[in-house]
């Protein structure tokens, strides 16, 4: 495949996908005030970062991208769903998401709740009704086998019940890189290994990009760390200052912001050379991992 601009890249497929999870819902046969409450946090905007993982892993691979379509939207539901389940007042209690109030101040806590278990299931039915003539119904399977082991207890599910358990506490580096790999990480690293499975990558391709994924996953989350304590209010969309206030563990909790900006930078590289020893194309890949590291919001 050509590499497209990494710009021209993003910017197409960010508008491909916020299309199409709108419209998936929209075409949803339930009660106008749920549909309303899934898009409303859809539509806030984010940075599709997990979408375009999964178009810049085929890509690596030099396959069609609109494959990823369903994937992708599937993903970005249940990064959606768990952004409405964290700003709840039983979890962060943030009033502010994407620069727009958070779905339980406009929609009520019950219906919030709610939108979230149903971007989360519906995810699933999603993935399963998907029709692509090179996608084959094991490679289906194997998707939703990693994508809801990821989301679930043994993924994000444990990562942000260990985040809650470790208020209050100081963690060793240990237990927070655990929180860190599993609330963030998961999700992160199973938008790659979508991709790469759409593709029908090999057991070692999928080894190479674990590792990968791997690290821009706990890159992600130190530098969203690190931007909680001197980001842009205005720029990140979300209230600065919210872990403090929380009493969260953080890398720079822990390790003071200079030892946290080490650690995205010793990530950040780590992930640059298992990138290298993937033989694929990982131009755009490459760009996103420079983008996770340098983010301003
Ligand atoms: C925020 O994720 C929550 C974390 C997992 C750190 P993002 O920073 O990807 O949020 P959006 O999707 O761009 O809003
Ligand atoms: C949230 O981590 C991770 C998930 C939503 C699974 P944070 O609580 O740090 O995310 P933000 O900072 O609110 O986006
Ligand atoms: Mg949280
Ligand atoms: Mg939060
Ligand atoms: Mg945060």
């Amino acid at each position: 495949m050509d590499q497209m601009s990494f710009s021209a890249f993003s910017k197409e497929y960010k508008s491909i996908i916020e299309k199409a999870a709108a419209e998936y819902v929209r075409g949803l046969n339930a009660p106008e005030i749920v549909k309303e409450s899934m898009i409303y946090s859809l539509q806030a905007g984010g940075k599709r970062i997990r979408p375009l993982l999964v178009f810049a892993t085929l890509a690596a691979f030099g396959k069609d991208l609109n494959r990823g379509i369903p994937a992708a939207s599937a993903i970005e539901m249940i990064h959606t769903y768990s952004l409405i389940h964290d700003d709840l007042p039983s979890m962060d209690d943030d009033d502010l998401r994407r620069g727009k109030p958070t779905n339980h101040k406009v929609f009520g806590e019950a219906v919030a709740v709610l939108a979230g278990d149903a971007l989360l299931t519906f995810s699933f039915e999603v993935i399963a009704a998907m029709d692509h003539p090179e996608v084959t119904a094991s490679q289906k399977l194997q998707l939703i086998k990693e994508i809801a082991a990821s989301a679930g207890a043994s993924g994000m599910v444990g990562g942000q019940i260990a985040d809650m358990e470790g208020e209050n506490k100081q963690l060793s580096l240990e237990e927070l890189q655990y929180i860190h790999e599993h609330k963030t990480g998961k999700l992160l690293q199973a938008s790659v290994l979508s991709g790469a499975i759409l593709a029908g990558a090999n057991e070692e391709q999928l080894k190479a990009l674990k590792t990968f994924a791997y690290h821009i996953g706990l890159a992600f989350q130190i530098r969203d760390d690190i931007l909680d304590i001197e980001g842009n209010q205005e720029l990140i969309g979300k209230p600065v200052g919210s872990d403090e206030t929380n009493h969260k563990s953080t890398y720079p909790a822990l390790l003071t912001l200079e030892g946290a900006k080490e650690a995205l930078h010793h990530h950040v590289t780590k992930a640059h050379e298992s990138l290298s020893r993937t033989g694929l194309e990982t131009e755009l890949l490459t760009a996103l991992t420079n983008l996770i590291a340098d983010r301003e919001y």
